[in-house]
Order: C-alpha cells, then structure tokens, then sequence
C-alpha cells in the first residue's frame, strides 16, 4: 500500500466508524425543496445536521420552527429543532465544522436553455474556502456528467487539499417526489458514485443512515442515472400527448385507453398528458444532456422531439379553448373571462416552478383574454424567476357568485382540494386537461371539453 492509499484508507475508516456511531455533522447547503427533506430525514437518523442558506429569511424561519414548504408541515420542523441537533445558518465560516457537506442548490436553465450552474460552483468555491481533512462533499444537484469530476472537484483542490486522499468527493441524485404520499427520503434507495473505493464506502456508509444506497461505479455514471430518469419520464410524457392528439382525431378518449392499457401487468407504465410541460425537473434536466452531448459531438435528437411535442400542448388548449368560446356562446377568446384553475405545476403541492400554468395565463393574456386563476395552495403568486409579471396576483375565492363570471374554465392542474361538483354546476364551459372531470362526463359531458 503506497502512502496515499493509506491516507485514503484512513480517512475512509475513521468517517465510517463515526457515522456508524452517528457521531458526525452533516452539513446541507440549499435548504429548499431537496435540502429540507434531507435534513430532516438525518436528523430522524441520529445525526447533527447545520443547515446553510444564502437566503436568511429561511434560516430564520427554521429557527423559529416555521415552515416554508406546504409538505414539512410546522410539527415536523419544531420536531426537528427539539432534538437539538438540528441548527440553521447563513454564516458561511461554519462550513468547517460538518464532516459531510451535501450540495442541494439550484442548476437551471440560463437565458440560452443551457446548463446554469453557477450555484454550484459558487457554493463549490465557498467549501473550498473551510475545506478541511476528513471531510466528504457530495453534489445532490441534478446536472450533467462530469460536473463531479470536471468542476466540483478541481475546485475543491484549489485548496492545496488532494481529493481522494485528504477528503472525499462524490455524486448522489435527488429523487425527492415533494406531495407524494407513499414515497418518502428514508423509503427511496439512494444512487451514489464517486471515483475512488474508499470515497464510495464513505458515501455509502453517510446515506445507509437515511435509506439504501445503490452503488455505481463513479461519479458521472450517478450523474448519468438521475438524467436517464427524468429523460425516460420526458419521453413518455411527450408519447402520450402525441397519443392524445391522434386518438381525439378518431374520436377516441386517451384517458380511457391509458386505464385500458393499465390493465397489462408487465410491459407497460402509465403516463399521463398534460396541458405542457412543467415542474423543476422534466422541462430543465433533459436539456442538460443535450447540451453535454453536443460538446461530444453526439446528437439527441429523441430528446429534442420530446421536448418539441410537449412544448406544442399549451397551444393546442388554446386552440381547444377557442373552439369551445365559438361554439357555446359565440365568443372570441379576446375579452373573454377565463378563469385557470391550479397554478401549481402538478396536483396537491404548491410548487408553481416552469408551471405550463403560467404558459397558459400569458398566451391567454397575449389573445386579448381576461384571466383570473384559483389555486388552494398558492393564495398569492410569490416571486418566480421565469414570470416576475405575475407577482402578487391573487387567487380568487371559490364561490358560486365568483365561478358564475366566468365564460371558461380552463383545469390546468387537478388539485383534490377543488369543489369541481361546484365547477360543473355553475361553468357553462370547461377545458380540462387532466381528465379532472371524469365522473362529471356523463351528467355535464356537454359543457366539458378535453384538452
Ligand atoms: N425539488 C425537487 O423535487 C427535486 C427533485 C430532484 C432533484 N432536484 C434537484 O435538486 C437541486 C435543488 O433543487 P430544489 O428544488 O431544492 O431547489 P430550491 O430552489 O427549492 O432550493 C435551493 C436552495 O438553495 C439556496 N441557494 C442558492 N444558492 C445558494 C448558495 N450559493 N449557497 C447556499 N444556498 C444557496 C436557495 O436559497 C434555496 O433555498 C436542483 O438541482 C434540482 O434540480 C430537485
């Protein structure tokens, strides 16, 4: 064994040994949609967790037990603060103290559609900064393969420490599913790859406190498994709405042939179409290797197709929707009174990232329309980066009175918390891209319309 084996050997032995006593500090840069489950999931391990945020009015709020995220209600963060082991900061120094530093922070898309990642590697350059021996950093964001080992690590280094040696780098996907209710951190498995074997069992020993983990062999093959992912989830996603479009032309209800095909017990996953694509991760992720593989001089052409055909259904609803308007009253959509129900980007959460929502409440805006929206779980739009012109706007209240003014209502998202007995009472007209009103069909079929 030369002396950096050992090293690494040593290193590896000592983090192990301490996190099977759970006798470490995990550090979570970016507590929001990721890093918030995260902690609280390390905390139920037995683990000390500090929490760093550039954004103080999150750390304040987790110090005060408050929460900011629909799903971790109040009780869940009071009861992680009433162990004691959970502290929050924006005080970046404190970064020398967790033995395990796990990267949760945002990887967009920029103005040109392609990978952002400035937040990774300005958070990368703030580590090395307190970097230390012993420690192990792990990047959670989802991004492209190689932005472990090309930029997260290289940047460490710049600290005069050698990775693999004097600390441990390594690369473990999100799969955080925010609202769903049968899948939680601890009941997920977990990928995790890094380079070496000793910075593999550090990792492995870190997550197997929280959930299983999945070994693969290095840090851009885990890279590559959260994007194979999301891809497969874009691609099907774009199949189904194509679907949909071919089956309406033969008078064929797509929703009905899903349930059909449901009934295969092998072979065969259901998706669902939408009004567009929406959320933090399908319409962004994809595009992450796009751009990859262009550098590589490899073409992802399945990929782009998928994207370009989900990309068409906003239109097509519109186009619905003024079909609808001529037919029943005669109108136009210009001066309309349209009415979106469910900003949020999928049903129950109040997530409004990329929400095709939002896509809608602009094209329908741009025809001349008046919009009004009611969301349950977004009372007021908070700020978003894509649409800061919607800032502040207001759900309306579900009333009778209210529904009664509008000459369409367009479902977009399909929250349970929505009266849509209610809806299909008092609407003389309803697109509805979710197949929200599927019981409704055979009492109200004449007022409903299916995007
Ligand atoms: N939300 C999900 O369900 C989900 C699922 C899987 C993967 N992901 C991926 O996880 C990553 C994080 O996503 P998210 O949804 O938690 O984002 P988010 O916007 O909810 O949270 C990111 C947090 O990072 C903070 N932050 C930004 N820059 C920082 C910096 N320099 N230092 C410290 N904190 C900083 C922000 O203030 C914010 O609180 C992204 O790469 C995303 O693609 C998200």
């Amino acid at each position: 064994m030369n002396e950096h084996n050992e090293r690494s050997e040593a290193l590896a032995a000592q983090f192990i040994e301490r996190t099977k006593a759970r006798d470490i500090t995990v550090g979570i840069i970016g507590l929001g949609y990721v890093g918030l489950p995260l902690a609280e999931a390390f905390i139920k391990a037995g683990v000390r967790v500090l929490g760093y945020d550039i954004d103080q009015e999150k750390v304040d709020l987790i110090c005060a037990g408050k929460t900011y995220i629909k799903h971790i209600s109040d009780d869940r963060l009071a009861a992680m603060n009433a162990t004691g082991r959970m502290a929050a900061t924006s005080d970046e120094a404190r970064l020398a103290d967790p033995d395990a530093i796990l990267m949760c922070v945002p990887t967009p898309l920029n103005i040109h559609r392609e990978p952002d990642i400035s937040y990774v590697e300005q958070t990368t350059r703030v580590i090395a900064k307190y970097l230390r021996k012993g420690q192990i950093v792990v990047l959670e964001s989802t991004t492209y393969p190689g932005t472990s080992e090309e930029i997260v690590r290289p940047l460490l280094e710049e600290s005069g420490l050698k990775a693999g040696v004097d600390f441990a780098v390594a690369y473990s996907p999100e799969r955080e599913d925010p609202g769903n209710p049968d899948f939680d951190t601890s009941t997920i498995p977990k990928v995790v790859g890094a380079d070496s074997d000793p910075e593999r069992r550090m990792a492995e020993a870190l997550y197997a406190t929280i959930t299983t983990p999945f070994l693969v062999p290095n840090m851009k093959t885990a890279e590559a498994v959260k994007l194979t992912e999301n891809i497969f989830r874009l691609v099907n996603i774009a199949l189904v709405n194509e679907l949909k479009v071919v089956f309406q032309g033969m008078d064929i209800d797509v929703w009905d042939v899903i349930e059909g095909a449901k009934s295969k017990p092998f072979g065969y996953m259901a998706f669902y179409p939408g009004p567009g694509l929406g959320g933090h991760c399908i319409p962004i992720d994809p595009f992450y290797l796009t751009w990859k593989a262009r550098a590589h001089r490899q073409s992802t052409r399945f990929i782009e197709l998928a994207g370009d055909v989900v990309m068409g259904m906003p239109r097509l609803v519109i186009e619905t929707m003024a079909q609808g308007l001529s037919q029943k009253s005669q109108k136009s959509i210009a001066g309309a009174r349209i009415l979106i129900s469910g900003l949020a980007y999928k049903k129950n959460v109040d997530d409004m990232r990329e929400s095709p929502s939002l896509h809608l409440f602009e094209m329908l805006l741009e025809r001349g329309a008046k919009v009004d929206f009611y969301d349950p779980h977004i009372p007021v739009v908070p700020h978003t980066r894509d649409h800061p012109e919607f800032n502040g706007l207001k759900s309306i209240e579900f009333t009778r009175e209210n529904l009664a003014q509008y000459d369409a209502i367009l479902i977009s998202t399909d929250h349970d918390a929505v009266d849509y007995a209610m809806m299909v009472d008092v609407a003389p007209l309803i697109i509805d891209t979710r197949n929200a009103l599927s019981e409704f069909v055979d009492t109200h079929g004449a007022k409903i319309l299916k995007a």
